[in-house]
């Protein structure tokens, strides 16, 4: 049984932080898991190193892009190797492997008929180095996905025909597991559904890129760098090269972060049925993290940075709150208070202080000893409570749903500790019910060590010192005997340190916690002179429409004391009935330069106070249409 894990590969135009952290550790933990399994697993990760946005950010930097590429790649992979993140391979698309595979695979698709050239007009946005069709764009020119400004692109550029895979995916996309978690899905069928058109695949107006195969004499075209990027998890099994790792590919697990979604199960797919492989088993996509609610930048100054944080309360607690504080495919927040509360009640109470509990007992009345001989006769039933949260525990895994995996492995801990609480040994030892107090222990001990095992692919260290402790050893051939087989075993325990310590305050005194967070920009100050440039003008609004295909927009004739009334394009439909707006004075800036919204003429913009909700902005007495605000 082979099993192909991977993660995205970073750009490098960004140094790691707890968004990368939290894919690859999940990709860790399930590397893991399906070693633990028995499975031949492969894990892959690495860098994506082409494109505009590097070649800009190397530029921007003074430095030219492969020394930029290899000092930021490097961080990223120093960063694994400290984490101790299992990957098998690192791979870089500056790799000349690489990019033998991506021009093997494009001259393949090529000659399959599939790509053809023409001329690409529209906008692009660099820093999702993604195409989009006017009508997509928020406000005429911002990209619809991060809201930056796009560019205007013309240029000449092959495409690929993704129309002609439309059906197809959507056939695929009735397979059970290949998007997760499932509910993501939909978006993805409606996005298919809404029609495909074919996607640009070479640009010429820079040169960062891998160049197309020699075979098509195009030497000023460089490849998509979405296209370079998806193909790295062939060609890191030698795709069309010695093909030597390519049985991994039958079945593979993608994870990704719910921003790149749509390249991985829309794209991706077409390529691979355009070169006739396999699709991937599953694309499991995570949700978003947050500081302290507020969205991670670099200008806020709020950036979390993985290992300062591991430094700090410990790679394995880091670990087990990523996978633990979020729903899979939620958004989440990090907060230290969080990740602290998690560490106090779960890590240190629940978990090892259970440890030290069994320890203690052990050592008290049987010398060590743990002996299996009696659980089944006096505790089945909770044995049996335990196993079905175990089961569900390990289907919750096969889906990625990383925090039922680990809830549920705290029930079974809660059934340990409860029936500590419940039978209390230490008066069933004075009652001279010797065999049922050790029993007791021995039940605890057995379910604390099925803990162990299945909680490995998440907190490795942790359950080797738990396994260490009660003295034995974490591998398959345990999992399929105390997990899958449910069998109990003894053990001869040891005296030990506390797995986890309390903690009482932050740790993190360091850019980035609360305090710290630097004061949002001030509204920078203007001279009169700078106000009088704009022109505020009170009309009358004659006509209110709503636009057809766009539920954010309405259409305003306006009478501002002029020869015509003007047309202006508004993004309050969710706000306002159109009909209940004619005949009411609003301020409108008036010499705003025209623009194009969704294929209308917008001439100047209507003034409005913002909190959250929105009201149109008026005078407090009717004046004559054409008035100046001032
Ligand atoms: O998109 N919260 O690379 P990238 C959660 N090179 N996850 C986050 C995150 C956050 N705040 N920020 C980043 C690219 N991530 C392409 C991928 S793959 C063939 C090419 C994680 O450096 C998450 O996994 O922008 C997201 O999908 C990925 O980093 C994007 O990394
Ligand atoms: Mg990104």
């Amino acid at each position: 049984m082979k099993k192909f894990i991977t993660t995205p590969i970073y750009y490098v135009n960004d140094v790691p932080h707890i968004g990368h952290a939290y894919t690859t550790i999940i990709a860790d933990t399930m590397a893991r898991y399906y070693r633990l399994r028995g499975f031949d697993t492969y894990f892959l990760t690495g860098t994506d190193e082409h494109g505009q946005k590097i070649e800009e950010a190397a530029k921007s930097r003074g430095k030219n892009p492969k020394e930029y590429a290899d000092e930021v790649s490097a961080k990223f992979k120093n960063l694994w190797d400290e984490f101790e993140i299992s990957y098998d391979h690192f791979i870089r698309t500056t790799d000349d492997y690489h990019k033998i595979t991506a021009q093997n695979a494009f001259l393949k698709m090529y000659e399959k008929g599939d790509i053809y050239k023409g001329e690409y007009e529209g906008n692009y946005c660099v820093s999702c180095e993604s195409f989009f069709p006017q009508n997509q764009l928020v406000d005429d020119e911002f990209c619809p996905d991060c809201g930056k400004k796009t560019r205007i692109v013309k240029e000449e550029s092959y495409f690929f025909k993704l129309s002609s895979y439309q059906d197809k995916l959507l056939k695929w996309y009735e397979s059970d597991k290949c998007i997760l978690p499932k509910g993501k899905k939909n978006e993805v069928v409606s996005f298919v559904k809404g029609g495909l058109k074919d996607l640009s695949i070479t640009r010429t107006s820079f040169e960062w890129g891998i160049k197309l195969p020699a075979k098509l004499n195009e030497p000023k075209h460089v490849m998509y760098v979405w296209l370079d990027a998806l193909v790295n998890y062939i060609s890191a099994l030698g795709y069309s090269r010695d093909n030597a790792k390519m049985d991994y590919w039958n079945d593979t697990l993608h994870l990704v972060g719910k921003d790149i979604l749509r390249f991985h199960a829309v794209y991706w797919p077409a390529f691979l049925m355009s070169l006739e492989l396999p699709l991937p088993t599953s694309i499991a996509a995570h949700g978003w993290w947050t500081r302290d609610g507020k969205k991670m930048s670099k200008s806020i100054g709020n950036v979390v940075n993985p290992k300062e944080v591991a430094d700090a309360y410990g790679l394995e607690a880091f670990r087990y709150f990523l996978l633990r504080e979020v729903p899979f495919g939620q958004d989440g927040d990090f907060s230290q208070r969080a990740l602290i509360d998690r560490i106090n009640s779960e890590l240190s109470n629940d978990l090892g202080n259970l440890l030290s509990r069994i320890v203690g007992m052990s050592s008290k009345y049987s010398n060590y000893e743990i002996n299996k001989e009696n659980v089944a006769k006096f505790y089945s039933a909770e044995l049996e409570e335990a196993k079905s949260h175990i089961n569900s525990s390990l289907e919750a895994l096969n889906e990625v749903a990383t925090n039922r995996y680990l809830e549920e492995i705290w029930k079974v801990l809660n059934i340990a500790n409860a029936s500590i609480a419940k039978y209390e040994p230490w008066n069933l030892i004075k009652e001279g019910k010797t065999d049922e107090a050790n029993a007791l222990v021995a039940l605890v001990a057995n379910l604390l060590a099925k803990v162990a095992v299945i909680l490995s692919p998440a907190m490795p260290k942790t359950s080797a010192k738990i396994a260490g402790t009660l003295g034995f050893s974490i591998d398959t051939n345990l999992f399929n005997k105390i997990v899958l087989e449910s069998k109990l075993l003894s053990f001869k325990s040891q005296a030990t340190e506390p797995l986890f310590t309390k903690i009482e305050s932050e740790l993190m005194a360091v850019p980035g916690t609360k305090e710290e967070i630097k004061e949002e920009p001030k509204d920078p100050e203007i001279k009169i002179d700078d106000f009088k440039k704009c022109v505020i003008k009170v009309g009358t609004i004659l006509e209110c429409s709503n636009i057809e295909g766009s539920d954010k927009l309405l259409k305003f004739k306006i009478d501002l004391g002029e020869a015509n009334p003007r047309q202006i394009i508004s993004g309050i439909a969710k706000y306002y009935d159109p009909q209940t707006l004619v005949g009411k004075q609003v301020c409108v800036l008036a010499n705003l330069k025209p623009a194009k919204i969704f294929k209308h003429l917008s001439e100047g913009m209507i003034l409005s106070g913002e909190d959250g909700s929105l009201t149109l902005l008026s005078t407090m007495a009717p004046v004559k249409n054409g008035a100046i605000v001032g």
